[in-house]
């Protein structure tokens, strides 16, 4: 195939640069079209576009591939731990034992927050949606360790490891302390002692001279249902993330907003969308047949949550895994979720039904990851903030891979205008 495409508007012809990545995926590059033809490209949603290239993570979306720094999320999966796979994705390969004692004591002597930020928790209503103090608080760390926030790229980069460590490290602190706030509990200290998931849970459950100790179960649970969130390509969240960082922005600034993309119900709110789609079905005494019917005629709006995906059209991976482990965890618990059974009915219904095979829509990651946290203890409004803190190392490993490219450009897309061309002011008295 020759290495360029011609585009042909109206009688110019201009050939166009094609760009092919390491794993055959092919893009043409149109830096020069606008220039060249006085056109723009457009594409709603970006779903043909390719905003950057990036090494991090691989997804191919008809074979239902995910892999993060080439190696497959479901080796990953079984093999690895979250903290180990964070290490992968933010540094690109896999730690020796020295570099992952050094990372893994850099996060556990990092997990505090500055003791006055526990006044602004105090500030919020109880009923404040912890991603809104997550996103506030996330960018907030910046002012109590301005080094690590000084919007100098260079100075920034210098610092990333530290700043690293701090976001994987305190996102979980202030997560736990959100959740205590909305319980009118006191704030936890993490232990240095704890092993990552070990310390969060411990911040959210333990009482005082009550430890909570999770069995084993739970913790792997945690720990895997992390690492299937650790990244994702360029999904609503992390292309944030990357905008965000492309203008300058530190790490923790650049972090924030990504939380903010995340909460949207459509992108990592979907979690709690699925929960409460499945308790609805539930109270309604439906098995679910009903509920598919209204979200494939769009009955007041009704989507099947946790099915469908910009990408993946065949299943996606990490579903799977999380299906399978929500069934192991849910009979070693000895609990039996109503939500389980629906939801496996609603997978079972809709894979059969020719609404969603033609438009090839399958379960995504959203679809048992909230049976399974809830079966943790984990409240259904903190879903989305147990999916910021999985994605924190695809956040940051983003954010580098902008903040260290010397050829990285503000990204600042064009629009077609579609109002007024031109019209006069009009003074009040004349408007009628
Ligand atoms: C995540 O990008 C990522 O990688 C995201 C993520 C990550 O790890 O970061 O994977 C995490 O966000 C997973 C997705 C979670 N969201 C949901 O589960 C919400 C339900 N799903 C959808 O709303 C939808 O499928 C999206 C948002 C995920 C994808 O939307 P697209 O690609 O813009 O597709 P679309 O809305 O244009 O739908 C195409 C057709 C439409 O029907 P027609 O107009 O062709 O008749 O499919 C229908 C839609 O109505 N459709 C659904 C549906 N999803 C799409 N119909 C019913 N139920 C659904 N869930």
């Amino acid at each position: 195939m020759s290495n360029a495409a011609i585009l042909k508007i109206g009688e110019k012809e201009i050939s166009l640069p094609i760009i092919e990545g390491t794993a055959d995926e092919k893009a043409v590059n149109i830096g020069a079209l606008r220039k060249e033809t006085g056109f723009i490209s457009y594409d709603d949603g970006f779903g043909n576009t390719g905003s950057c290239q990036s090494d991090i993570t691989f997804i191919d979306g008809d074979k239902g591939i995910l892999r993060y720094r080439g190696i497959p999320i479901e080796q990953l999966a079984e093999q690895s731990s979250f903290l180990e796979t964070a290490y992968l994705i933010i540094y690109g390969d896999l730690p020796t034992a020295a570099q992952y004692q050094d990372f893994s004591n850099r996060i556990r002597n990092n997990a505090m927050i500055d003791e006055r930020m526990h006044l602004i928790f105090e500030g919020y209503p109880s009923d404040a949606h912890p991603m809104a103090m997550l996103s506030a608080m996330m960018n907030s760390l910046g002012c109590y360790d301005p080094h690590l926030a000084t919007n100098n790229r260079a100075q920034d980069l210098a610092n990333f490891d530290e700043a690293a460590a701090f976001a994987i490290s305190k996102v979980r602190t202030v997560a736990a302390a959100s959740y205590r706030m909305s319980r009118g509990l006191p704030i936890n200290y993490p232990k240095r002692q704890l092993r990552y998931a070990e310390n969060f849970l411990h911040m959210m459950f333990s009482y005082p001279y009550d430890d909570y100790e999770p069995i084993p179960e739970v913790v792997n649970a945690l720990n895997l249902m992390l690492l299937l969130h650790a990244d994702h390509e360029q999904n609503c969240s992390t292309s944030t993330v990357r905008m965000v960082g492309s203008g300058g922005a530190n790490l923790f600034a650049s972090i924030s907003s990504g939380i903010t993309a995340l909460w949207g119900p459509l992108h990592g709110g979907a979690n709690m969308a699925v929960i409460e789609m499945l308790e609805e079905i539930h109270a309604d005494g439906d098995d679910g047949s009903r509920f598919i019917e209204d979200a494939k005629s769009g009955k007041s709006g009704k989507r099947l949550m946790g099915f469908g995906h910009r990408v993946y059209k065949n299943f996606d991976p990490r579903a799977k895994i999380i299906g399978a482990a929500c069934d192991d965890l849910l009979n070693k618990l000895g609990i039996s979720d109503p939500c389980l059974d629906i939801a496996r009915k609603l997978e079972q219904e809709a894979l059969a039904d020719e609404y969603f095979v033609e438009r090839k829509l399958y379960p995504n990651v959203d679809f048992y990851s909230g049976i399974m946290m809830r079966a943790i203890g984990i409240p259904v409004n903190m879903f989305t903030v147990m999916f910021a803190i999985g994605r924190m190392p695809g956040w940051l490993a983003n954010w580098k891979e902008v903040a260290s490219n010397p050829k990285t450009r503000i990204s600042r897309p064009r629009q077609i205008y579609q109002g007024h061309v031109l019209r006069d002011y009009v003074p009040v008295e004349e408007r009628g």
